[in-house]
């Protein structure tokens, strides 16, 4: 079967990134490392592990006018991640300041600037649409209104709508937007659970769950992008629920192996080769 056309609306941002002991609670200052900087933002991640997956994909993003957008988008096109359709804004380009403690757990604050101002082009033709909310809700809106299946990985789920979401194909989400959200609403829903693997939920019950492999992790963040890309074009291929569920949570724990939100991606084959090897 040819793969999916996908295209993934959403945000792209610079990470900058500070290594720490431990997180710091509220008030207090910590000392961490030297901060790097690394490309990121949902979007352009999940958009980069769709293209690795083997789809041409597209990504609908903004970027502001400066040399970070310039940089960003450089980076996806270098990748193969069609660009065409991302605009520049007068808005800076989307930060996110990432820190991450030695034992793996993160906190991201998000400044969105450009990422507001995401556009859906009127030609837009592929067979799914991956969306995340580090954008506003009226792309995901205009998209369910032209009918094209969505998928959302509704982090973060402050910004949902039970309507919003109830009118999705499939509904991503950690275990901590999970806990947020009413899952009856949502016919189709997974959660991911970190190195607990993940689950597949109907109407709020849970109906399948897979474990994660063992892994060497060196960094969690955007592991579930990766597991968002490979579930939905899984997903779009009519591939069985349970088995997407599981390719998708070892493309999760392959991405945990390298540092960066974009350092560990892994192809379709990588991953059916890993899981055969593993049964
Ligand atoms: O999911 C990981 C991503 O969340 C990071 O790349 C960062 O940009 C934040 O948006």
């Amino acid at each position: 079967m040819t793969p999916p056309r996908a295209a993934v609306v959403g945000s792209c941002n610079v990470d900058v990134v500070v290594s720490v002991e431990r997180l710091p609670g509220r008030g207090e200052t910590v000392l961490g490392g030297d901060p790097v900087r690394r490309p990121g933002g949902k979007g352009a991640n999940q958009a980069l592990a769709a293209r690795r997956w083997g789809s041409p994909t597209h990504l609908i993003a903004s970027v502001g006018e400066d040399a970070d957008g310039s940089w960003l988008l450089s980076n996806l096109s270098a990748h193969g991640v069609e660009v065409g359709f991302c605009q520049r804004s007068t808005r800076p380009t989307g930060v996110a300041y990432i820190t991450v403690e030695d034992e793996g757990e993160n906190l991201i604050v998000v400044a969105p600037g450009a990422n507001n101002d995401v556009r859906v082009p009127p030609d837009l033709d592929v067979d799914l649409v991956l969306c995340q909310l580090e954008i506003a809700v009226e792309p995901v809106l205009e998209l369910l209104e032209r009918e094209i299946p969505v998928v959302l990985n509704a982090s973060p789920a402050g910004r949902a709508s039970l309507d919003l979401l109830g009118r999705c194909s499939v509904v991503v989400v950690n275990e901590h937007e999970a806990s947020t959200l009413d899952l009856a609403i949502l016919e189709h829903c997974v959660v991911t659970r970190g190195r607990r693997g993940a689950a597949l939920f109907h109407s709020g019950r849970e109906v399948a769950s897979v474990p994660a492999p063992p892994v060497q992790a060196v960094d969690t963040v955007g592991a579930g992008d990766v597991f968002c890309a490979a579930y939905a074009l899984e997903w779009a291929r009519g591939v069985d629920p349970v088995d997407a569920l599981r390719r998708a949570v070892y493309a999760g724990a392959y991405a945990t192996t390298q540092p960066g939100a974009q350092g560990a991606l892994p192809t379709r084959e990588e991953v059916v080769s890993w899981i055969d090897a593993d049964s």
